[in-house]
C-alpha cells in the first residue's frame, strides 16, 4: 500500500478520491432497490448480490472496479471507499475519516508484540475490539464496512520493513493468529461486523533490496517451500475462516505477478481451497496492477495498462487498488478493447457485491451491528485490553537477577534515558489511528510515583554530548535505556540492510555501563543483534517490546517494577548481525545448503535469542501427563471420519502438562509444543511449533494444567510436491524452549496424504 502519510493522503484525498466520507447506508425501505431482491434479508447472499448486479449496466460495473468506486447513483449506491485499514486498531487511512466524536480509536500493539503473548483467545478479543469500533466509526458516516488486515506474510528475513506488522516467522502460528483475528473481526455470523481482508497473497516479504523492489521482485519459490511456508496462513484465512477477501501481493512468485497469477488466485485459492462459495473478493495491492504491466520499476509482464487490467482480472482480481504511485486504472478502455470477459466483469462486480450483502450494506437501520455507536469506542474493557496485550507480549531476554526493581525504597531514581522514553507515538507502529491516550515510559513511571531523571538519545548515530544522561545514570539507583530500532529505520517501503544495534546508542548503553550503575535495555522495534550487549555485563536485563501501543509504557513499567510478569515469547528469530551477508535477501529458501545457513528457527541454530525464547521472573516445572505411545494411522483416519472438511483438520488427542511454579512469584506460562522426528522428506526440520497455549495466573506452589490441543495438521510433513503427508515414526514432542519435558509416541502403519497439492 502506498507509503505517504496521513497528512500527504489527506491532501490528494481531497483532490483526487471520489469516495470521501464513510459508508451511507442504501434506503433499502423507499430507495430505488426496495422492491429488489438485494434489500430482501430472507434471500440468500448469493440471491440478494446478483439481483442488484442484474439491473447494473456495463458503464456502471465498469466504473466500479476500483477501490474507490462511485457507486451507482441511478440506484440509490453512494460511493464506496473499498480501502480501509485496521492492522492494531482503527487506522488513518483513505476511507476513515476522523473527527468530532471518532477523534479516538484503541491502538493495540503492533501483530508482532500481540503475538509473542502466544494467546488467541486474546487475539480473537483483539479483532473483537477492532471491528467494533470500525464498525461504530462506519455507522457514523466515517469508514466503510472493508478493512484490509491481517498481514499475515510468515516473517521470513529480519531485514523486512514491515515484518512488524506480521505475527512472526512461523506458519504455524501465522495460521492460528490468523484464526483468531479474523474470527474476531468478521464476528460469529450470519453478517459479517466488517470484512476483513488477509494479505498479501503470496511470498510477499521484500520492500526493497538493491535494485529489486516489491513492485519488480520475482520470488522464486520451491512448490515444498510455497506450500509448507508461504502459504498456511491464507489456507487459514480462505478454506477455514471463509475470510471476507484476500490481497494480491506486488511481487511475482515464479515469473507471474501475484495480481496476475491464476495458479495462486484460481488454481489453490479458490478452487484447492474451496474458497467460492460466498463469492468472496479479491483486491489487489495498491498499484499492483500498475507494475503488472509497463510501467517503469515494475515486472514488464504485459504490454500495457490495458493488458494487465485484464490479465489480472482474467486471472482472478475482482477490485482494483490504485494509490497514487502509479496512474489511475481504466477498466472501461480495457473492456472496449477486449481485454477481459463480460463474465469476468459480471463475476468481479457480483463477488464484490456479495461482500457488501454479507457485510448487512443492504439490511436497513435494523440489521445486525447497525447500532454500534461511538458508545462502543474505547470502552474500559478496550483500553483494558490493549494494556495487557503489551504487558502479555514484552518478552524478558535477558535478566540476572536485577529484575524486578524495587522502586519503592526510600529515594529511589531511575534514570529512563534514550529516543521512545517519552515518545509514546513510536510505540504504535505503521498503520495507526490516534489513542485515546499515549502513555509513554516516562509519563507512566511517574503516574505511580516513581522518580525520573529523564534524558533522550539518539537513535542511530552518537549524540555529540553524553552528558546529560551520563548525569542522570549518576543520580539514579539504576538505568533504563530505551532503543533500537522504530518505525522511521523500518517500515513500508523501507528494508534495513543491517540488523545491527544502532552504533550510536550502542556507544551510549557502554558509557551508560561504566557508571557502574545497573541498566537495564528495553528494546522497541523488530529485531536487532543482541550480541553485543550480552557481552557488557553490566546490562544486567534485557527486554523487548516491540511496539507496545498505547499503553506500551504502562506496560513496561510495570514489568520492569514486577507490578507485571513477563511471560512473552519471541515469534522471530534474533539473528546474528552477520547474518545479512550469508543469506541474500532475495532467496526465499527455507532449508539451508552447505553456502546458505537457511531460514527460521526450523532451520537456522545459530540464534543470538531463538524463537520461543522468554524468561520469566520465576521458575516453571513441566511434566507431561500420560499419553498414548502408539497410534495407528489408518486407526486416526477412521476414527475421524466425516467429521471434519478436510484431513488435516482431524483431531488429535490432546496432552495435558502439569505446570508448576517453582519460584516466588505469580506468572503467566506459554507452553510451547514443537515436534521432532526422523520422518519425511530430509532435511528434517530440527523441531517445528505444533501446539501452544498461554496458562494464566500461576501463583508459587501451584500447579495448573495446561491442556494442548493438536489437530493432524501438526504432525504432517510437507513433500517436495508441497503435499501433506502423515507418516510413520517416531515423534518427539519437546515442551518449552529451552526443553523442559518431552515425550515420544510412535506412528505406525503406511503413510497417508492428507492434502495432495496442486502442481503448478
Ligand atoms: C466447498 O464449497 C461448496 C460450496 O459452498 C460446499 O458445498 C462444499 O461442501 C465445500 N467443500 C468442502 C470440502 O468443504
Ligand atoms: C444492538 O443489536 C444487537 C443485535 O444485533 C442486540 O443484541 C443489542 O442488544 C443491541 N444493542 C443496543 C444497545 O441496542
Ligand atoms: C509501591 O507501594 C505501594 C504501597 O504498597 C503500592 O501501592 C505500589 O503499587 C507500589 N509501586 C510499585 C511500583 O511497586
Ligand atoms: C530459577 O532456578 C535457578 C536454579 O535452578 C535459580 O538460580 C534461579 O534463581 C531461579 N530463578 C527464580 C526467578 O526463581
Ligand atoms: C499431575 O498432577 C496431578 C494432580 O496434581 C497428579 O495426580 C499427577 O500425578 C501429575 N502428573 C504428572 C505427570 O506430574
Ligand atoms: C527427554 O526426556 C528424557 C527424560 O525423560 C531425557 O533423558 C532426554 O534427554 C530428553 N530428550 C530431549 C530431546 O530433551
Amino acid at each position: 500500500m502506498a507509503f505517504l502519510s496521513s497528512f500527504a493522503l489527506a491532501a490528494l484525498g481531497a483532490l483526487v478520491v471520489p469516495a470521501r466520507g464513510g459508508v451511507t447506508y442504501p434506503d433499502c425501505a423507499n430507495g430505488p432497490l426496495k422492491s429488489n431482491t438485494v434489500c430482501d434479508t430472507s434471500a440468500s447472499p448469493g440471491a440478494r448480490a446478483a439481483a442488484l448486479v442484474s439491473v447494473m449496466n456495463n458503464n456502471e460495473k465498469l466504473a466500479n472496479l476500483v477501490n474507490n468506486s462511485p457507486g451507482v447513483s441511478r440506484l440509490g449506491l453512494s460511493a464506496y471507499q473499498w480501502w480501509n485499514e485496521a492492522l492494531h486498531g482503527v487506522a488513518h487511512n483513505r476511507g476513515i475519516t476522523w473527527g468530532g466524536e471518532f477523534s479516538a480509536a484503541t491502538q493495540f500493539p503492533q501483530a508482532i508484540t500481540t503475538s509473542a503473548t502466544f494467546d488467541d483467545a486474546l487475539i480473537e478479543q483483539i479483532g473483537t475490539i477492532i471491528s467494533t469500533e470500525a464498525r461504530a466509526f462506519a455507522n457514523n458516516g466515517r469508514a466503510h464496512l472493508d478493512f484490509w488486515t491481517p498481514n499475515v506474510n510468515p516473517f521470513r528475513d529480519p531485514r523486512w520493513g514491515r515484518g512488524h506488522e506480521t505475527p512472526g516467522e512461523d506458519a504455524f502460528k501465522n495460521k492460528k493468529w490468523a484464526e483468531a483475528f479474523v474470527k474476531g473481526m468478521q464476528g460469529p455470523g450470519p453478517t459479517h461486523r466488517v470484512i476483513a481482508t488477509c494479505k498479501h497473497y503470496a511470498a510477499y516479504d521484500l520492500e526493497n533490496s538493491g535494485s529489486t523492489t516489491r513492485f519488480n521482485f520475482d520470488a522464486k519459490v520451491s512448490t515444498q517451500d510455497l506450500a509448507e511456508y508461504y502459504l498456511p496462513p491464507f489456507q487459514q484465512c480462505a478454506r477455514d475462516s471463509k475470510v471476507g477477501s484476500i490481497m494480491c501481493s506486488y511481487n511475482a512468485v515464479n515469473e507471474i505477478p501475484a495480481c496476475a497469477n491464476p495458479y495462486l488466485m484460481d488454481t489453490i485459492l479458490r478452487k484447492h481451497w474451496n474458497w467460492t462459495d460466498e463469492h468472496q473478493y479479491i483486491v489487489s495491492d495498491c498499484d499492483a496492477v500498475y507494475y503488472l504491466g509497463n510501467a517503469n520499476g515494475g515486472h514488464r509482464y504485459k504490454p500495457s495498462y490495458a493488458a494487465a487490467i485484464g490479465a489480472s482480472l482474467e486471472a482472478g482480481c475482482d477490485n482494483m487498488c490504485w494509490a497514487t504511485g502509479g496512474t489511475a486504472p481504466d477498466p472501461a478502455s480495457a473492456f472496449n478493447s477486449g481485454q477481459f470477459s463480460q463474465t469476468t466483469l459480471d463475476t468481479a462486480i457480483l463477488r464484490q457485491m456479495q461482500g457488501l450483502v454479507l457485510a448487512g450494506y443492504f439490511d436497513g437501520p435494523g440489521g445486525m451491528y447497525r447500532n454500534l455507536s461511538v458508545a462502543d469506542v474505547n470502552t474500559q474493557t478496550a483500553q483494558d485490553t490493549a494494556l495487557k496485550a503489551a504487558e502479555g507480549g514484552i518478552v524478558l531476554l535477558k535478566n540476572d537477577g536485577i529484575l524486578p526493581l524495587s522502586v519503592n525504597g526510600s529515594n529511589f531514581q531511575v534514570a529512563m534515558i534514550g529516543f521512545w522514553a517519552n515518545a509514546a507515538d513510536k510505540m504504535l507502529g505503521g498503520y495507526s489511528g490516534s489513542p485515546p491516550f499515549n502513555h509513554d515510559p516516562v509519563t507512566a513511571a511517574r503516574s505511580m510515583g516513581i522518580t525520573v531523571n529523564y534524558v533522550n538519545g539518539p537513535l542511530t548515530q552518537p549524540n555529540g554530548d553524553t552528558s546529560a544522561a551520563l548525569n542522570a545514570a549518576q543520580k539514579s539507583n539504576a538505568v533504563v535505556f530505551f532503543g533500537g530500532i522504530d518505525n522511521t529505520v523500518e517500515k513500508e517501503s523501507q528494508d534495513r540492510t543491517s540488523i545491527e544495534w544502532p552504533s550510536g546508542q550502542l556507544a551510549l548503553i557502554r558509557r551508560l555501563a561504566e557508571t557502574g550503575k545497573p541498566v537495564i535495555v528495553v528494546r522497541l522495534g523488530t529485531h536487532v543483534d543482541d550480541t553485543p550487549l550480552l557481552s557488557i555485563p553490566n546490562v544486567r536485563a534485557i527486554l523487548w517490546a516491540g511496539y507496545p501501543g498505547q499503553d506500551g509504557g504502562t506496560a513496561v513499567v510495570k514489568i520492569i517494577t514486577g507490578l507485571a510478569s513477563p511471560a512473552g515469547r519471541l515469534p522471530a528469530t534474533v539473528y546474528p548481525s552477520s547474518y545479512t551477508s550469508q543469506a541474500p535477501f532475495t532467496n526465499m529458501a527455507l532449508r539451508p545448503s552447505s553456502s546458505y545457513p537457511g531460514r527460521t528457527y526450523r532451520w537456522y541454530s545459530n540464534a543470538v535469542f531463538p524463537f520461543g525464547h522468554g524468561l520469566h521472573y520465576t521458575n516453571f516445572s513441566v511434566s507431561v501427563r500420560d499419553f498414548p505411545a502408539s497410534f495407528a494411522i489408518a486407526d486416526l483416519l477412521a476414527s475421524c471420519g466425516d467429521s471434519v472438511a478436510y484431513l488435516d483438520l482431524c483431531p488429535f488427542p490432546s496432552v495435558s502438562l502439569n505446570v508448576t511454579n517453582t519460584g516466588t512469584r505469580v506468572s503467566d506460562y506459554v507452553a510451547l509444543g514443537f515436534l521432532s522426528g526422523d520422518f519425511g522428506p530430509s532435511p528434517h526440520p530440527i523441531k517445528t511449533l505444533a501446539t501452544y497455549k498461554r496458562v494464566f495466573n500461576i501463583e508459587p506452589g501451584e500447579t495448573q494444567v495446561a491442556e494442548l490441543d493438536w489437530k493432524l495438521e501438526s504432525l504432517v510433513r510437507v513433500d517436495e510436491k508441497g503435499n501433506r503427508v502423515l507418516y510413520p515414526g517416531t515423534y518427539t514432542l519437546l515442551v518449552d524452549q529451552p526443553t523442559l519435558a518431552n515425550i515420544t509416541f510412535i506412528l505406525t502403519g503406511e503413510e497417508a496424504v492428507l492434502d495432495s497439492w496442486p502442481q503448478p
